[in-house]
């Protein structure tokens, strides 16, 4: 755990320069636009120890798999977020002598990532081995307003000599993903040129084909006025560069704005890519950075009214929360349904694909409730575009009639992991995609989206559980065999509880919405079962069968649900009683060692009473919870949050709150001790729900928001924003009660601690403790 980064409600800020820090920080300073992103690397040159990291949204490697043991049903390439090309460069040389801070003497170093703005800023004063002292600051930011550019504005002030300043601004195509599997390189360059004020460079993936174009442009101020100095253009493979020399006087600043264009042929026709480009680069070139950054401010401004939360008395909580919110806004902003939330966003390279089972269980509530419903629709959309290749995946593991098994791991529905415990085994990720079908009806009564899209995925879903069960003659019930829960510390396990609960509950919800698009839309529901060729008489008594006679473990004595067959045998020893030395269990001991262990990676018997919280009484929840809780170590960023929403609804405000830190500085204070890799994006979303579901109380009960809000000892008060079928409110949370603040044009009706409130367009109420 480190804790060098200051504590400001806005602002992330990292004074002073310790190259120990710098991956981290490079992880947690990084920016991004759903569309594009970066870690925060250095736009001189640095030598020190880095991490470089550009991303485009949707561009991906399908890199051949490596693995020591090949078994059938492996895929044979792994899909990999891609390292693309590095427009951040500005290199710079005084008097020939490269500024270089693993090589400087650093003085009065500062990050800031303003997270009500959004922007990075860096300023520092660096000696170089020479005795040259220089002052300088750079500004970026990726846009959010036009997400296919960014603009980084870097100033450089000579403070005891006179002389050459160079300045390099650069592109460069020749980058690596570290976690490349052959040590290859997966880009080869297409085209480049070079101009007085700029360049670009195209660049094309191999294999995938994906092409890239990034250009730069760029002005030069010197003592306040716009110059045109001369510039040599470089080019060398996949790199160009523009040189430019200036006589600095010392004490006089020197700006270069480097505007940046990312353009993808994703999004663009290959043919058309540097037309796009060059016209993109004047537009904003001509905007200026000012006014763009202008634009970025407003844009997060009214983010920040959809999604903000406010922590009154407490400014690490209000600092953490907000870095977590805007990380998640940074990662995916739901404009295009191709798109998805990668466990690091574009923080890093770690869990290469970008699709996890995270996305569902936790991300969705997320944008659920503080963006717009066709953001969560999208998400949504992205599965049901790949349906096609879950059912091909299914197949592939001798699946039939159009069962579907939903990758654990994908970019474009194709799966990509390649241990079989988890490629295999981890198929609760099937039932976590019905969920959120399901939740998001739930929360937005959009029925229509069940007719034309949600009812074909959840019947090819119910297809394979109905085939992935197997019949126990011994036990006269349904089992289901050789499965990886949610705890990834067990394998080959049988009878997984959260992963049969979840199979009878997608096969049972799979028949409620069957029934519901019946009645509403005959025609809709009789032309998928002729191009699914659904057998509903048939299929549907079978579901039944299963759902009546599926076998979850029970221990009557401790009256808790069996995580898995046999967990009882395991020696009981409580998390609590471990030395602390062996802690982190997958850093510390072997892998069999954990698996012959009782101990628990993340929720999993909790996971799924967190999801159907509805079906247990306050007693049965108590149980599970007090026995799967002192057996948890949390070794996955995702679980603390679960525990947290489970301890608050328990009423255990002190451990729910105890549960909320651990997840919600994750990152800011390096609680594990990887954030370097990059940022732990998708439980960011696992933070807002602890806050919102957790200290807040809010479900959705018979089509209302409900509340049951508590406040943590720390805080004097908590309010969060939440959009709700056309209304938007502001729920505070203070000691006088809670305040229901509606601040759209719509009426809205919430329950608070079970009773009815009425709250008119732009009015509020208090609740009074
Ligand atoms: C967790 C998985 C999760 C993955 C990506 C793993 O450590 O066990 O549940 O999907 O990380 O976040």
């Amino acid at each position: 755990m480190k804790d060098y980064i200051k504590v400001d409600e806005w602002k992330i800020i990292e004074e002073g320069f310790d190259p120990h820090h710098h991956k981290i920080s490079e992880s947690i300073f990084s920016l991004g636009n759903g569309r594009m992103g970066q870690r925060a690397n250095f736009e001189e040159t640095y030598s020190g120890d880095t991490l470089l990291g550009n991303y485009v949204a949707g561009v991906y490697y399908p890199d051949k798999t490596r693995v020591g043991w090949w078994k059938n049903g492996y895929p044979e390439y792994f899909a990999k977020v891609l390292n693309s090309a590095n427009w951040t460069i500005i290199d710079i040389l005084l008097d020939g002598e490269q500024l270089d801070l693993a090589k400087c003497e650093v003085i009065d170093f500062r990050r800031e990532l303003n997270m009500k703005e959004g922007y990075l800023k860096r300023s520092f004063k660096a000696k170089t081995a020479l005795g040259k002292e220089v002052a300088v600051e750079a500004c970026r930011f990726c846009s959010m307003v036009d997400d296919e550019t960014a603009a980084i504005n870097y100033t450089i002030t000579p403070l005891n000599f006179s002389g050459t300043i160079t300045i390099t601004p650069a592109i460069d195509g020749d980058v690596m993903n570290k976690d490349s599997n052959y040590d290859e390189k997966f880009w080869d360059e297409v085209t480049k040129a070079t101009q007085p004020d700029g360049g670009y460079i195209v660049m094309r993936t191999k294999k995938t084909g994906f092409e890239v174009a990034t250009g730069m442009k760029f002005s030069i101020v010197q003592n306040g006025t716009v110059i045109q100095p001369k510039a040599e253009a470089i080019q060398k493979e996949k790199y160009v560069a523009s040189k430019v020399e200036l006589q600095a006087q010392q004490g006089q600043s020197i700006s270069i704005v480097k505007y940046v264009a990312n353009l993808s042929s994703q999004n663009h026709k290959p043919e058309g890519l540097i037309v796009q480009l060059t016209s993109t680069l004047n537009r904003i070139a001509a905007k200026g950075f000012d006014t763009m950054l202008a634009e970025q401010a407003a844009n997060w401004a009214e983010k920040w009214k959809h999604n903000d939360i406010i922590i009154e008395g407490d400014a690490s909580a209000q600092q953490a929360i907000r870095f977590n919110i805007f990380q998640l806004n940074q990662t995916y902003t739901g404009e295009d349904d191709r798109l998805n939330i990668g466990p690091k966003g574009f923080t890093g390279e770690k869990y290469g694909g970008s699709t996890y089972w995270d996305t569902e269980a936790y991300c969705v509530p997320f944008y659920l409730s503080t963006a717009d419903q066709k953001v969560t629709k999208n998400l949504l959309l992205y599965r049901y575009k790949q349906l096609g290749k879950a059912i091909e995946n299914a197949a592939s593991l001798g699946f039939k009639n159009g069962a579907a098994l939903y990758p654990m791991v994908t970019m474009d529905g194709t799966e990509c992991h390649n241990e079989w415990e988890i490629t295999f085994e981890e198929i609760h990720r099937n039932g976590a995609i019905a969920y959120a079908i399901f939740n998001y009806v739930r929360y937005t009564a959009d029925d229509a989206y069940l007719a034309n899209y949600g009812l074909e995925v959840l019947i090819a879903i119910a297809r394979f559980w109905s085939q992935r069960v197997s019949w126990s003659q011994a036990k006269e019930q349904y089992v289901m065999l050789g499965v990886t829960g949610p705890n990834e510390y067990e394998n080959n396990v049988n009878n997984n509880w959260y992963t049969s609960k979840l199979a009878a509950w997608c096969m049972e919800y799979t028949i409620e919405v069957i029934e519901k698009i019946k009645t509403s839309d005959k025609a809709k529901y009789e032309a998928l079962v002729n191009k699914i060729n659904f057998d509903e008489a048939i299929e549907t008594s079978r579901y039944k069968h299963i759902i009546e006679k599926m076998y979850y473990g029970y221990d009557e004595k401790q009256g808790v649900f069996l995580q898995q067959d046999g967990y009882l045998d395991k020696e009981q020893i409580l998390v609590k009683d471990l030395p602390a030395v062996d802690r982190p269990l997958n850093q510390k001991w072997s892998w069999d060692r954990i698996l012959r262990s009782c101990y628990i990676k993340q929720a999993d018997v909790l996971q799924g009473i967190y999801f159907f919280e509805d079906q247990y009484d306050i007693d049965t929840i108590r149980r599970n919870f007090d026995f799967y809780e002192p057996r948890t170590v949390h070794e996955s960023s995702l679980s603390p949050c679960v525990h947290a929403i489970l301890a608050a609804k328990l009423g255990d405000e002190a451990r729910a709150y105890e549960f909320y830190l651990r997840t919600a500085r994750l990152d800011l204070d390096d609680y594990n001790n990887d954030t370097e890799d990059g940022c732990h994006i998708t439980s960011m979303a696992g933070t807002w729900m602890a806050v919102v579901e957790g200290f807040g109380g809010m479900r959705v009960r018979d089509g209302k928001l409900s509340f049951q809000p508590f406040l943590p000892e720390k805080w004097a008060s908590f309010s969060f924003n939440v959009g709700f079928r056309g209304a938007l409110l502001n729920i505070k949370v203070s000691k006088d009660g809670v305040q229901i603040k509606n601040l759209s044009g719509n009426e809205a009706s919430v329950l608070v601690h079970g009773k009815e409130q009425v709250v008119k367009a732009n009015d509020e109420l208090l609740v009074e403790a």
